[in-house]
Parts: C-alpha cells; structure tokens; sequence
C-alpha cells in the first residue's frame, strides 16, 4: 500500500478515490483547481491501483507567527480494509508533510460517540483538548454571496 498527495496530473485517480469512498455522485469541476492549491492536501492510500482510503487536510496560516497549522478536515477508510493500518498510515504520512512545513499543531474535529476515529487519533499521538468550545456553523447562502 502506498500514501500519495494528490495533485493535478492525479485527476483520475482523485475521481475515483472521492467518488469511491466519499460518495461524490459526478465529478466536480472544481477539482482540478482544488488538487492545484499548495495549502490543500488530498492523500490517498491506494493498493494495486485501488482506493482504500483517503484524507483531507489543509494547512493555515496564523500571520502572528511563522509557523502554520495543519486542519486535519476529513479521513475515511474503506468499510472493507478498515482496522488494517490504513487510517494510521494515513495520519503518519501528514504528520512527516507537517514536520516538513514547519506546522506548529495539527489538529481535527470529531464526536466522541466516534469510537473509531477517537481510536485512531489517541492511536497515532492526538491528545484530547479540553475545553468549552462550541461549533457555530455560517450557512452562506448565494444571497449572501451577491
Ligand atoms: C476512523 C477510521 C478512518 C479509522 O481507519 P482505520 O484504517 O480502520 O484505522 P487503523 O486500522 O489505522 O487503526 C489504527 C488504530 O486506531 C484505533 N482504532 C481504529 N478503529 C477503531 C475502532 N473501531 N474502535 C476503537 N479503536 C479503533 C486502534 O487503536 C487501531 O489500532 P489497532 O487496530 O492496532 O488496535 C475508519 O474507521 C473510518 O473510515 N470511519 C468512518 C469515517 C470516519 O468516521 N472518519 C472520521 C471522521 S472525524
């Protein structure tokens, strides 16, 4: 199994990994823009030229500091090659990209109810924030974008 970054000569291969595990029902038209943006990543694990997995992170800025942020957003495994070191192999892969650029944290969002990504992340060297923080979500409508 290899952990490759996808960019923009991986265009089929992205298509077929989100359309595969993400459940994208058409390819988006976008996505050769988003696969050409240095600050995202898109990884996938692939074995025998199949999809098994994939991940999604971006690196952010902070501009009071030199260093970036990681924002691990999305990973998701294959129903069937799950507990086989997919996930882990994923996050050691962004863990080395991190090092590389310099990141201060990497961090992700999850719910506790999800035993198996709770799992995964204590698994490969997250510790649990705590804090009172709540999620608030800004629906941008096209109204709004106009
Ligand atoms: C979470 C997810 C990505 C884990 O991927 P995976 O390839 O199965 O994980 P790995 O095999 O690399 O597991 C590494 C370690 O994580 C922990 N872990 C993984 N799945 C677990 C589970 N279901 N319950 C408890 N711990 C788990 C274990 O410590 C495991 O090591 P072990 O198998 O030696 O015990 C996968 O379950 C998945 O795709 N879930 C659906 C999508 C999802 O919920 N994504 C996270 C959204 S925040």
């Amino acid at each position: 199994m290899e952990i490759l970054r996808l960019g923009t000569d991986d265009i089929d291969l992205a298509t077929q990994t989100l359309t595969l595990l993400k459940g994208n029902a058409a390819p988006d038209p976008s996505l050769h823009l988003s696969l050409g943006d240095e600050q995202g990543y898109l990884l996938a694990a692939v074995q025998n030229n199949q999809p098994l997995g994939f991940l999604i992170a971006y690196l952010l800025p902070r501009f009071s500091n030199p260093e970036p942020m990681m924002l691990l957003y999305e990973i998701e495994v294959a129903a069937t090659h799950r507990r086989q070191g997919v996930g882990r192999a994923m996050i050691d892969k962004l863990k080395t990209i991190c090092h590389k650029r310099n990141c201060f944290k990497m961090w992700v969002l999850t719910n506790t109810s999800n035993l198996a990504a709770c799992g995964l992340y204590t698994a490969t060297g997250a510790e649990r924030h705590q804090s009172d923080e709540a999620e608030y979500v800004y629906h941008l409508t096209n109204e709004c974008r106009s």
